[in-house]
């Protein structure tokens, strides 16, 4: 797995390609390091796949994308804003990383709305312009797909715990339920993908929700998000694999029960309610204890909750974590 194949290297072609779209959004010196070997287009075929079952990069049109830092806490570049908008895995489009861009240019984003409700004394529904009032922030999260594949993205984004404030969950909510648009005209995957009970949903028990990290993003890299990220509002839980951090959000409920995620429903063998990254326990098919960090030669040692254990390993206290979770 580690030796990197020849058909991984970006082509020379490709590449300059890349530095002349990074210069025209005046980011190439942050991000040159990693882009000069291998990317996403070079190497997709490398990484697991969640599909139980189981074209080219896209090239966005040039937005003025900034962030306020170049690394993470860590000390770990950001990766590009080519790579984080043209390497995504959002099933309702298409299974192809590679293909969502494209298929998500023309996806409506306003008008939209947000119903928040359930166990809570101030149910309300938030148009996205609402949402936009709550104080947003940049915050830099490495994002850990249970793939083995990784990135770091500058997202922008305001706390969930901000928005539970406002509805005032019911003492008996334990669990916040999350659900994506459904809506087969524009998500072709979820007209022929039968595979999955849609819309997809996730959860999250009450104080994963209220912890500080849990954010609900809007954009990244200082911009409105991108339909492939998930526009125009997301969820995302740094210290989990990636599939918790459900895109496109229409729906946000407070209940009692734990929620059944649509990757529990799909295959509950391999994908638990908590997916807290655990390099110690390994995926049914796959090894979780190394990563690819998307735009690296090689692989990285993946980290216990993503390397966010300090805010996060009391959530858990008492519980096994080397059962599969
Ligand atoms: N949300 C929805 N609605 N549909 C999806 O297919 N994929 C998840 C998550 N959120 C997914 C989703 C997975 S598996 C990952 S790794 C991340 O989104 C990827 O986010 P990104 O494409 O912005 O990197």
């Amino acid at each position: 797995m580690d030796k990197i194949k020849s058909s991984e290297i970006t082509p020379e072609r490709v590449y300059l390609s890349r530095r002349d779209f990074l210069k025209s959004m005046g980011i190439v010196s942050a991000s040159a390091a990693v882009l000069a070997a291998c990317g996403p287009a070079a190497n997709a075929t490398a990484d697991a796949t969640l599909n139980p079952t189981e074209a080219p990069a896209m090239e966005s049109e040039a937005p003025a994308a900034t962030a306020q830092a170049t690394t993470d806490e860590l000390g770990d570049p950001l990766n590009s804003f080519e790579d984080i908008t043209n390497y995504n895995n959002f099933y309702e489009f298409t299974t192809d990383k590679q293909r969502v861009a494209k298929l998500a240019t023309d996806f409506r984003t306003s008008p939209w709305e947000v119903q928040v409700g359930g166990l809570v004394n101030n149910p309300k529904t938030y148009s996205i312009d609402d949402l936009r009032k709550f104080e947003a922030e940049e915050r830099i999260y490495r994002l850990r797909c249970v793939e083995a594949w990784s990135m770091v993205i500058p997202w922008f984004g305001f706390p969930l715990h901000k928005l539970l404030a406002e509805v005032e969950p019911k003492s008996e909510a334990k669990y916040v339920r999350f659900e994506t648009l459904y809506d087969k005209e524009q998500f072709p995957g979820q007209k022929t993908d039968i595979w999955y009970q849609w819309p997809y949903v996730e959860g999250l028990r009450m104080d994963e929700a209220m912890n500080d990290l849990t954010l609900m993003a809007t954009g990244l890299y200082g911009k409105d998000l991108l339909p492939q990220n998930g526009a125009p509002i997301r969820l995302v839980v740094p210290w989990k694999y990636g599939f918790k951090s459900i895109k496109s959000i229409v729906k946000i409920d407070l209940v009692a029960e734990m929620p059944t995620s649509l990757w529990m429903a799909a295959a509950p063998q391999e994908y638990g309610f908590y997916a807290n990254v655990n390099p110690n326990v390994d995926h049914p098919r796959w090894s979780q204890a190394t990563e690819r960090r998307i735009g690296e030669l090689g692989r990285r040692a993946s980290i216990m909750f993503n390397g966010y254990e300090e805010e996060v390993a009391h959530l858990y206290d008492g519980m096994d974590l080397s059962a599969n979770y």
